[in-house]
Order: C-alpha cells, then sequence, then structure tokens
C-alpha cells in the first residue's frame, strides 16, 4: 500500500448529546471509532492508519483498535485541524498518498478509500468526496429574514475520505491561518486546485442523534 489514513477521532461530539467522546459512542454495540477503522484497514491500498484520540482516551484506544488493525494512536489536539496535524507529524516514510478521513463517519465503504486514493494517484493534488445538494438553501439575515436563494446546482456536499499527495497536505498544514472545518480548505487557501468524485451515502457523519439513529439501521442491514 502507498497510503496512510488518518483519522480525528479527538472530538467530545456536543451535538450527539452527553455521554462519551463521539467516537468512542456504541453503534450496533461497538464504538463508533473501531466501525471506522476496520473499513478503512479493508481497503487495498492502505499502508499506515493513524489515530488522534481524546487525550485522556490514548491508552484505552490503543487497546480498543489492537484487534482490530495495526494503528498509530496520537493525542488529538482541541480543534480538528489540531488533531490532523498531530496525527500528520508521526507518519513514517513511505506512504505518498495521505487520507483525512473522520472516525465519525463510521459506515464508510472501504471502496470509497479505495476510490478517492485511486483520483490522488491518478494525478490530482487533492480530492475530495461530495454529494449533490438536495435542499433548497436560503441566504438569511440575522433577524431570520430571507436574502436570497442560492444556486443549488454549484453546490456540493462534502464528505470524507479526503485525499492528498502527501507534501501537498504537509505544506497546507505547516502554513497558519485560522481552523478550518476540512483540510482541502486548507489546500484550497494554497492555491492548489481540488478535484471532487462522488461521494457515498453511507459515508454520512453521525453528528445528531438522528444520524445515530439512521446508521444503526444502516449497520443492521448489512452495512
Ligand atoms: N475531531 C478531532 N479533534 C477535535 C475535534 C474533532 O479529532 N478537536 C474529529 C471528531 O472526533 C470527528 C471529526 O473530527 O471524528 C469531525 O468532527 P465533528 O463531527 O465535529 O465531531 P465532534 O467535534 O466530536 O462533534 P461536535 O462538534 O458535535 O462536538
Ligand atoms: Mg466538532
Amino acid at each position: 500500500g502507498d497510503v496512510a489514513v488518518l483519522v480525528p477521532a479527538a472530538g467530545a461530539g456536543v451535538r450527539l448529546g452527553p455521554g462519551a467522546p463521539k467516537a468512542l459512542r456504541l453503534l450496533g454495540g461497538e464504538p463508533l471509532l473501531v466501525h471506522a477503522v476496520r473499513r478503512i484497514a479493508a481497503a487495498p491500498s492502505v499502508h499506515t492508519i493513524v489515530v488522534a484520540a481524546p487525550v485522556a482516551e490514548v491508552g484505552a484506544v490503543r487497546e480498543l483498535l489492537a484487534p482490530v488493525a495495526p494503528v498509530v494512536v496520537v493525542p488529538g489536539g482541541a480543534e480538528r485541524q489540531a488533531s490532523v496535524a498531530a496525527a500528520l507529524a508521526v507518519v513514517p516514510p513511505g506512504p505518498q498518498i495521505v487520507l483525512v478521513h473522520d472516525a465519525a463517519r463510521a459506515l464508510t465503504p472501504p471502496e470509497l478509500v479505495e476510490s478517492v486514493a485511486a483520483a490522488v494517484r491518478a494525478g490530482d493534488d487533492a480530492v475530495i468526496p461530495v454529494l449533490p445538494v438536495v435542499d433548497t438553501i436560503k441566504e438569511v439575515g440575522a433577524d431570520e429574514v430571507v436574502l436570497g436563494t442560492v444556486d443549488r446546482s454549484v453546490l456540493r456536499a462534502v464528505q470524507t475520505p479526503q485525499g492528498f499527495r502527501r507534501a501537498v497536505l504537509t505544506a497546507a498544514h505547516a502554513a497558519t491561518g485560522d481552523p478550518l472545518t476540512d483540510d482541502a480548505g486548507l489546500v484550497e487557501k494554497q492555491g492548489v486546485p481540488v478535484r471532487c468524485v462522488p461521494g457515498s451515502e453511507y459515508a454520512l457523519k453521525v453528528t445528531r442523534p438522528f444520524d445515530l439513529a439512521l446508521a444503526e439501521h444502516l449497520l443492521a442491514t448489512g452495512h
């Protein structure tokens, strides 16, 4: 394999409600992070997996993942971007393609990991999986009065794994700036073109309780 996958898993999961850090919350009796890592490890191109865990759970996460796949576990940071940077810093020499994949997208199929990696291997410096936006999107003022309707046809909902030529991601993370919610955003700021490839409904991010219920259903029906 020529691919390293970084798995930011250090978030609290505030929007999911009270409980353990989100990556350790159970889906079908197993933590979200276990589901995510199992599917990443099933992708044939993957050589290295680095997980950024909640600081207080680093040891527990190592024990949890030992039977699942060989992984390196590091303490995460206060923002997602810092967690990704911490994981990127320990990728061993070798892999020239780096994917960044949210632990919260626990049911992401291995095929999506492969298709993103393949697009980088084929020559794109940065690749993101996307879906069309299905809802009408409106811009709204502070008073909750509509300012206008956005042209939905030019919008995409962005998922992970996001894939990068290693040197491109390293350079983007070395640049300073406000933390962003995805890694492609950092790369865009460097002026590097970012290619979209088809995403997957199964790569949904477990964010709110409704998403967890949907994920439970998908898992129970064979995903
Ligand atoms: N993440 C991380 N380090 C942080 C914040 C987030 O590694 N300091 C990870 C999360 O664990 C998750 C991914 O980034 O796998 C996407 O973040 P999000 O869905 O926002 O998860 P949380 O930050 O945990 O959720 P919330 O924002 O609701 O607290
Ligand atoms: Mg968050």
